[in-house]
């Protein structure tokens, strides 16, 4: 089938069969390379991207579910004034390691200071609970989190 997505506010039409992930799509037909496949069944988070605003798993999302929706990258983040603050934080405090989790960690912690400018403890767990890091750059995932907030607020 022919599938219409905006991609951070760029249309492409992309020949997909129904089922196929939208990861694949990102990766394979745009050739953005910025999400990351980790496990496949929405378990690491490696995968996230913003759909309408919302942190979703592209891995396990059909790109049938997203057409005609805003679909956001990591590539697409630069607009945004929580992402410049995360992406500041982010490099400020050192946050990754091997970073490969790192987009999905960021896509993540965006769309919580996009919707909370000042999120306590409770409310970054329950954000980036889905996020794995397999480095355990948990502590400075959350030191950023709180410095980019700082920031914003
Ligand atoms: S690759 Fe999508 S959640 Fe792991
Ligand atoms: S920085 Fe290596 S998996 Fe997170």
């Amino acid at each position: 089938m022919s599938v219409t997505l905006e991609i951070n506010g760029v249309t492409h039409r992309v020949d997909a069969s129904a089922d196929t992930p939208l990861l694949w799509v990102i990766r394979d037909h745009i050739q953005l390379t910025g999400t990351k496949f980790g496990c496949g069944i929405a378990m690491c988070g490696a995968c996230t991207v913003h759909l309408d605003g919302q942190p979703i798993r592209s891995c396990s999302t059909p790109v049938s579910a997203v057409a005609g929706k805003k679909i956001t990258t990591i590539e697409g983040l630069t607009t945004n004034a929580a992402a410049s603050a995360v992406q500041d934080a982010w490099a400020e405090l050192q946050v990754p390691q091997c970073g490969y989790c790192q987009s999905g960690q960021i896509m993540s912690a965006t769309a919580l200071l996009s919707q909370n400018s000042n999120p306590d403890d409770d409310a970054i767990d329950a954000a980036m609970s889905g996020n794995v890091c397999r480095c355990a750059t948990y502590p400075r995932i959350r030191n950023a989190i709180k410095s980019a907030a700082d920031k914003l607020s």
